[in-house]
């Protein structure tokens, strides 16, 4: 077997069905920012983007200088050879062990599939592919724990599958970028999976006790029934709850949340509080004006909010209310960082986290 490092061609980006013009756009706009240029191709409602780059050789460059966490609408992404087809259906894992048998030494294997109707139908075959394979890359040293990347097989169909990899650490570090959440039975509402979501996507793993500090107090508006609350209740916090709609009764008596019958954009703090929080579904440039309010004011040091998505130029309306936000402080003299991203739990919104750094 020739020892030649196969040729990456493409980035592979798995996104949420419906959104993969966005997507497409957001890749090709980021990429040139770094100076590697292509073109993407994708399927309606496949949930898959497919960037082919002009000059292959930038491939690795871009999924490995492009901060993957500042990519909005991308869940997933890793680099790939072309797309493997025609897989023998009595023995997929020889063709799949080939394609991927000259890659650089990857530590692990991770079989994916979009996140689809299709695509969740072809689960059952990636369980029962996982181990065969993962024994035949072992046999010949393709994959190995001190390995630098993250091997990936994304199938499309039971007969074809994107074969490539990531750099750890610059990926989605859940299987195809959906982190696995439990509904805890004692929330209120499903609402508060999206919040426990944006914390896995945007605090550090090791550092949630240092960010959500028990005893210190969050402001939700936008809170009823009290999905979210109860996210910050549970981490000790103590929540101003604004919303003229009906709390959660157990919530209440836990004595940690304030319930506040109010406008949540007329709301103010009666003192500046580590977290606000907001799930009011409103014009999104209303609610780039409430956390800016908040912010320059510094009412809060770091906010979740949502943005409902516009109907048209979703990318790009999305980019010019993320540089309104960041010219509303600036002008303000207030430094923030921002990241934002379309989880698994939104739909027509993303989710964004803001905080100020001085
Ligand atoms: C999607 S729900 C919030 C769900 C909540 N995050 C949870 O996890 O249970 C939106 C809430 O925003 C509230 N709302 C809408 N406009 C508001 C406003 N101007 N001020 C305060 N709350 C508002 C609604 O009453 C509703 O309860």
């Amino acid at each position: 077997m020739s020892q030649q490092v196969p040729s990456f061609n493409h980035v592979i980006l798995l996104c949420r069905s419906g959104f993969e013009g966005e997507c497409s756009a957001e890749i090709i706009d980021r990429a040139a920012t770094i100076g590697v240029t292509g073109y993407c191709k994708t399927d309606k409602r496949s949930g898959v983007v497919v960037f082919t780059a002009s000059k292959p050789a930038t491939v690795m460059k871009l999924i490995e200088t492009l901060s993957f966490a500042t990519m909005i609408f991308a869940r997933q992404w890793f680099a790939a050879i072309d797309e493997v087809k025609d897989l023998p259906v009595k023995d997929r894992v020889s063709s799949l062990a080939q394609a991927a048998g000259r890659f650089p030494r990857c530590k692990e294997l991770w079989l994916e599939t979009p996140d689809t109707n299709e695509g969740n139908s072809l689960s059952k075959l990636c369980k029962g592919l996982q181990k065969p394979l993962q024994l035949k890359l072992k046999s010949f040293g393709a994959l190995r724990a001190s390995g630098r990347y993250r091997l990936h097989m994304l199938f499309t169909a039971g007969d074809r599958a994107w074969v490539g990899m990531s750099l750890p650490g610059n990926d989605a570090p859940w299987l195809g970028g959906i982190p696995r959440l439990r509904f805890p039975k004692a929330a209120p509402s499903r609402s508060t999976l999206k919040l426990e979501e944006a914390w896995h996507w945007f605090l550090p793993a090791d550092g949630w006790g240092e960010e959500l500090k028990a005893g210190s107090w969050a402001v939700d508006l936008g809170a009823a029934p009290g999905g979210w609350t109860w996210q910050l209740v549970q981490r000790g916090l103590k929540v101003m709850a604004v919303d003229n709609g009906p709390m959660n009764n157990e919530l209440m008596l836990t004595r940690q949340v304030e319930h506040h019958e109010a406008d949540g954009f007329l709301f103010e703090p009666p003192r500046a509080v580590a977290w606000m929080v907001c799930d009011i579904a409103d014009k999104p440039a209303r609610v780039i004006h409430l956390m800016s309010t908040w912010l320059v004011n510094r009412w809060c040091r770091k906010s979740v909010f949502n943005l409902k998505l516009p109907m048209a130029k979703r990318y790009l309306e999305v980019c010019k209310l993320l540089d309104r936000l960041q010219e509303n402080c600036d002008a303000n003299g207030v430094k923030i960082t921002w990241c934002a991203k379309q989880l698994y739990h939104d739909r027509e919104e993303i989710t964004v986290m803001v905080r100020l750094v001085d």
